[in-house]
């Protein structure tokens, strides 16, 4: 998949791995990059095309289709964690972190299929993670609405096989951002996440593992529990 020259959308573009991801296209020669996030006003890169975009509005998202319909590359990644712990609290944490990074990744990629299509194939990156694979005991509802994310991945990617879209799901362990602020284990950059997805999309990778953690866990899932929770 060629970046150089290619027109590309990033949701949740304003900061974090989505600002990474935007800086990351640029650098590789997309001639046209919209940052679709929640508040446009606030857009700062003059290179960046502001786009309004609230993944959870089906109108925001129908909108965005029909303005960047030049698209050939749309990467999911905007998503929200801070759901309850499994055995007390509100769920409704539970149910904005499956609306955001489960349903609102399902209505964007639908929204911009036909696009992709009429750009000749192009790519669906979604931003997943270590967590698609394996349950978190402080954060089980992002989990599984990673694991979600996940399953929704490989079936738009055997959906849109037939029109020559790459679909890519990208996962990593902890990165440095506002998302995993509170939480004291190794992360690595945001920087470091674009760049892998970068190289993903250039070599046609269906999935990128970008740290230790994500390649051990991927690695295990063929064998037992003990060893695939051993230091989880
Ligand atoms: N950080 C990690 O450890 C980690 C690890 C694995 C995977 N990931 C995944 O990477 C992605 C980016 O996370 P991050 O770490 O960069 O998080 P972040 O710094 O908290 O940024 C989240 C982004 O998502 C946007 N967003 C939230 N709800 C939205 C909505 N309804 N519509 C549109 N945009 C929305 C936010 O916009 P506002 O600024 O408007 O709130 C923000 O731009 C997420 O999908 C996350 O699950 C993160």
């Amino acid at each position: 998949m060629d970046i150089k020259g290619s027109v590309a959308l990033v949701t949740g573009a304003n900061r974090g791995i989505g600002l990474a991801l935007t800086q990351a296209l640029l650098e590789h020669g997309a001639a046209k990059v919209y940052a679709a996030v929640r508040e446009p006003e606030t857009a700062r890169n003059p290179r960046l095309v502001p786009l309004r975009l609230d993944v959870t509005d089906d109108e925001q998202v129908a909108a965005a289709a029909r303005v960047a319909d030049d698209v050939s590359i749309v990467i999911n990644n905007a998503g929200v964690g801070g759901g309850p712990p499994l055995l007390e609290g509100s769920l409704d944490g539970a149910r904005r972190e499956m609306e955001v990074n489960y349903f609102g990744t399902w209505a964007v990629s639908r929204a911009f299929a036909s696009v992709l299509a009429t750009q000749g194939g192009g790519a669906l990156v979604n931003m997943l993670s270590r967590e698609s694979w394996v349950a978190n005991k402080r954060f089980p509802g992002y989990a599984a609405s990673k694991s979600a994310e996940w399953s929704l991945t490989n079936a738009f990617r055997l959906v849109l096989r037939e029109q020559g879209t790459l679909v890519v799901g990208v996962h990593v362990g902890y990165v440095d951002t506002d998302l995993a602020a509170h939480i004291d284990s190794p992360k690595v950059h945001a920087t470091d996440v674009a760049e892998q997805t970068m190289t993903g999309l250039l070599n046609d990778d269906p999935e990128v593992l970008v740290d230790e953690t994500s390649r051990r866990v991927r690695a295990a899932l063929s064998g037992d529990l003990d060893t695939l929770y051993a230091d989880l």
